[in-house]
């Protein structure tokens, strides 16, 4: 259990209007959670402190070889007014997996909530509660050492902030058109795919920038070897309907093992509805579709959490989905998932997880 120092800000910044448009990540709350790790020491000195600034070393490791970690997690205000995160113990486990994979120290599961739990209670007056927006919480690793050889840094520093947020695409639940990436690969086998770290992020910048371009709102990443199999969207799993089953790519090392995947699958399995996790290729998507056979296809993720997708652009074809309109399942699960987590629907998995009263 951490000792936290809480020390709270005398200058409260003006918090959004009720209603006003909060984009994505782009507004910061007013305090933020610090902790020290020093080899020898472990972690150290747990704090909520105002929001500011960092002063660091331009030699800090973070800055020349990318070993840092981050994650996502949303606080919501349910219907019965109490402060609500959904599964942050999928987020405590897999922070470790990324640590191990990035050499940085693990943090106790339980540690990574109490931060979370302690920074969001202080805060709890900045969570939005206008339908879909939330609380975007990034908790994040970075390197610390002064120091410009390669290895493993003896210090970090673990911190949370906090974004009062609404949809992640500017779409909000209309339906994206995403563009399948033929020239870049975002990971391999044995890379570090499946962990949450920026550098997977960089590496999909070239492939969203053309993209964009083209007017896709993401890319969708074929395997790196055979450039065949379907791994996952920049910021989100994805999911096929395809004559009535579900179909997902399985956990191969190399994609992100989502919380809200590993919820959908759950509840889509617990509605009788067949559900595969196993390589699908990009022929038999086309295929799917040149049959009349792929119903639906939507992604999920923290951020988007289920995000329908219109259009696939694969090379010079453009496949049109369910005639650019969300699908039947995709809007039940996302019913579902928000219903669950704002407490409007009952719990049975146990996800939810009880911040605070407000
Ligand atoms: C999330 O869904 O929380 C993510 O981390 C994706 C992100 C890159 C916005």
């Amino acid at each position: 259990m951490l000792d936290i120092k809480i020390t709270r800000t005398t200058t409260p910044k003006a918090k959004p209007e009720k209603g006003a448009p909060l984009g994505f990540g782009k507004i910061f709350t007013d305090h933020m959670f610090v902790m020290d790790y020093t080899e020898g020491l472990g972690w150290h000195d747990p704090r909520v402190v105002p929001f500011h600034n960092l002063s660091i070393s331009p030699a800090c490791m973070v800055f020349h070889y990318g070993q840092e970690m981050f994650e996502g997690l949303k606080a919501y205000v349910g219907v019965d007014g109490k402060i609500y995160m959904f599964r942050p113990d999928m987020n405590a486990k897999r922070t470790n997996k990324t640590n191990r994979r990035l050499c940085i120290p693990e943090l106790p599961e339980e540690d990574f909530v109490q931060a979370i739990q302690a920074v969001v209670t202080v805060d709890k007056d900045w969570i939005p509660a206008d339908p879909g927006t939330s609380l975007y919480i990034r908790p994040f690793i970075i390197a610390t050492d002064e120091y410009l050889g390669v290895k493993p840094s003896d210090t970090y520093k673990f911190m949370v902030i906090l974004s009062p947020s609404g949809a992640y695409y500017a779409s909000g639940i209309n339906p994206v058109g995403i563009w399948i990436e033929d020239e870049y690969v975002r990971a391999v086998k044995g890379g570090m795919g499946f962990a949450k770290t920026g550098g997977n992020y960089a590496c999909s910048l070239a492939g969203q920038v053309k993209a964009h371009d083209d007017g896709y709102s993401q890319v969708l990443w074929l395997d790196g070897v055979e450039r065949k199999y379907i791994e996952e969207v920049g910021a989100m799993n994805i999911f096929f309907k395809i004559d009535g089953k579900i179909v997902t790519p399985e956990l191969s090392g190399s994609i992100l093992p989502g919380v809200t995947r590993d919820s959908v699958i759950n509840l889509c399995k617990s509605w009788g509805m067949e559900v595969e996790e196993r390589r699908i290729s990009i022929d038999e998507v086309a295929e799917a579709h040149k049959n009349g056979k792929l119903e639906e296809v939507f992604g999920t993720g923290t951020a988007a959490v289920i995000s329908p997708v219109g259009k696939l652009r694969w090379k010079d074809d453009v496949m049109v989905i369910n005639n650019d309109k969300i699908g039947e399942v995709s809007q039940k699960i996302y019913d579902t998932v928000t219903g669950i987590q704002l407490g409007k629907l009952e719990d049975k998995f146990g996800w939810r997880f009880l911040v605070c009263e407000k």
